[in-house]
């Protein structure tokens, strides 16, 4: 089989990577790709918003399975497009991809459905939501409905910044439309998980949880990035809980879909806040996780493509579940200089080639272009350095001695992924 994969980081590089050992692949497409990718699939300049293109694309190569990376092709409907066409896709239609591209509508879901998340008000007036908040103490977050690029969500401390923040989301449009209408929720404290589950519309198939670090600074520090590393399993969430995310949340979240008329397939990914040993929904994804997708899928025993199949066919139900190699995983995110502002790009990248048959380690591309033989730093987020160990001490020491071999000009990384399982295990 044909298979063609969009997008073009780190969650792609990791994907297009699990899907070249898989037995019945003959060749892969990416869409469109970067330097790393472009080792191992061929990569295809090509918008990919441009559906026209992509559907041709398709049918031209004949392909026979397409996998969305991104949400912004999911948003505006892509898999609608492909199921009309005829070609099989993975992912979530436009009206489930709304669980991402409205916490308006996410929220609302949860709240007739009862999944356990913080509570919360909705405006669709600045007037409305400048009201409420002097009737409110901080901590709070301020949230636009729409997608922002993971930079949509404030959380209030100090009651004079929320009166900013509310303005530049309504009435300066910092976000555009996205952040027209707001809610406004209850700050819920503890530790953070990313809860990713396949699913066909009616059964799921949960992946190992793994944690993201999204500030850009060590110690959960500075601004809020896509993400700056990852690692599974994780300590904080046991086997009684993980049943009960399953149960409670995920597939009621599907079943909820299905209630409201929306046949969910794809990934969902549960962004999860465990607060007092309880799970709580912070967001939803309609997608695999970036860079969360480059420590599961290094550790992941399973063939993905029967995983994938199942999920656009329906019949995940027949399947076994995942299964996983021992150990633990840990990704580290490797920048650009000016990330996630203006980052630095063009610079030559040394090292990779100390790594290539290291039997623990594989670098995944990011912002990566490859000219002749060597890598350029393209993005703000250039590579994701994934190892795997015995132990989180093993696993987060060969990361980081990998990350040593590699350099380029303006190259920056957090000291501290991993660092919070080390100290709850
Ligand atoms: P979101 O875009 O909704 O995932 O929010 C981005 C980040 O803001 C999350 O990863 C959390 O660190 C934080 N956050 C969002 N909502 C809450 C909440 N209700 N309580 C505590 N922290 C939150
Ligand atoms: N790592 C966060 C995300 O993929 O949204």
């Amino acid at each position: 089989m044909k298979v063609l994969v969009i997008g073009g980081g780190g969650r792609e590089h990791a994907l297009v990577w699990k899907l070249s050992q898989s037995k019945n692949i003959d060749s892969i497409f990416c869409i469109p790709g970067n330097g790393g990718i472009s080792d191992m699939a061929d990569c295809v300049e090509m918008d990919i918003h441009n559906i026209e293109g992509l559907t041709g694309f398709s049918k031209k190569e004949g392909i026979g399975l397409v996998i969305v990376g991104p949400e912004s092709p999911l948003a505006t409907g892509i898999v609608d497009v492909f199921e009309k066409e005829g070609i099989p896709i993975f992912g979530p239609r436009k009206n489930g991809a709304l669980i991402e591209t409205s916490k308006i509508f996410a929220k609302e879901l949860m709240d007739k459905y009862k999944i356990p998340t913080a509570s919360f008000k909705t405006f669709y007036k600045y007037d409305d939501a400048q009201a409420y908040l002097n009737t409110i103490q901080p901590p709070f977050v301020i949230k636009a409905d729409g997608l922002c690029a993971g930079k949509g969500a404030y959380v209030i401390q100090e009651r004079q910044d929320s009166e900013h923040v509310l303005k530049e989301l309504m009435v300066n449009l910092i976000h555009g439309d996205a952040g027209r209408r707001v809610i406004i929720e209850n700050f819920l404290p503890g530790v953070e998980a990313s809860y990713l589950v396949f699913t066909d519309g009616k059964t799921v198939m949960p992946m190992l949880p793994s944690q993201d670090h999204k500030p850009l600074l060590d110690n959960d520090k500075g601004p809020n990035t896509g993400g700056m590393g990852a690692y599974t399993p994780i300590p904080f969430i046991n086997e009684s809980m993980e049943k009960e995310i399953d149960t409670h949340i995920m597939s009621t979240t599907i079943n909820a879909m299905n209630d409201q008329g929306i046949v969910y397939k794809g990934v969902l990914y549960g962004g999860l806040m465990i607060t007092e040993g309880k799970p709580y929904v912070i967001e939803f994804n309609a997608r695999l996780g970036d860079p969360e997708t480059q420590p599961i899928f290094f550790i992941m025993e399973n063939d993905i493509l029967p995983v994938l199949l199942a999920c656009v066919e329906g019949t995940l139900n027949d399947k076994e579940g995942m299964k996983w190699k021992s150990g633990v995983s840990v990704c580290v995110v490797v920048a650009s200089k000016g990330y996630p502002d203006k980052p630095e790009k063009g610079k030559v990248i040394k090292g990779l080639e100390n790594l290539k048959n290291e039997k623990d380690i594989m670098v995944f591309h990011a912002g990566t272009k490859k000219i002749g033989n060597d890598y350029y730093t393209s993005g703000g987020r250039v590579l994701g350095v994934t190892a795997m160990g015995k132990t989180y001490g093993d696993a987060i020491r060969k990361v980081y001695e990998a990350v040593s071999c590699i350099e380029f000009e303006g190259m920056y990384y957090r000291k501290d992924i991993g660092k919070k399982a080390l100290d709850t295990a």
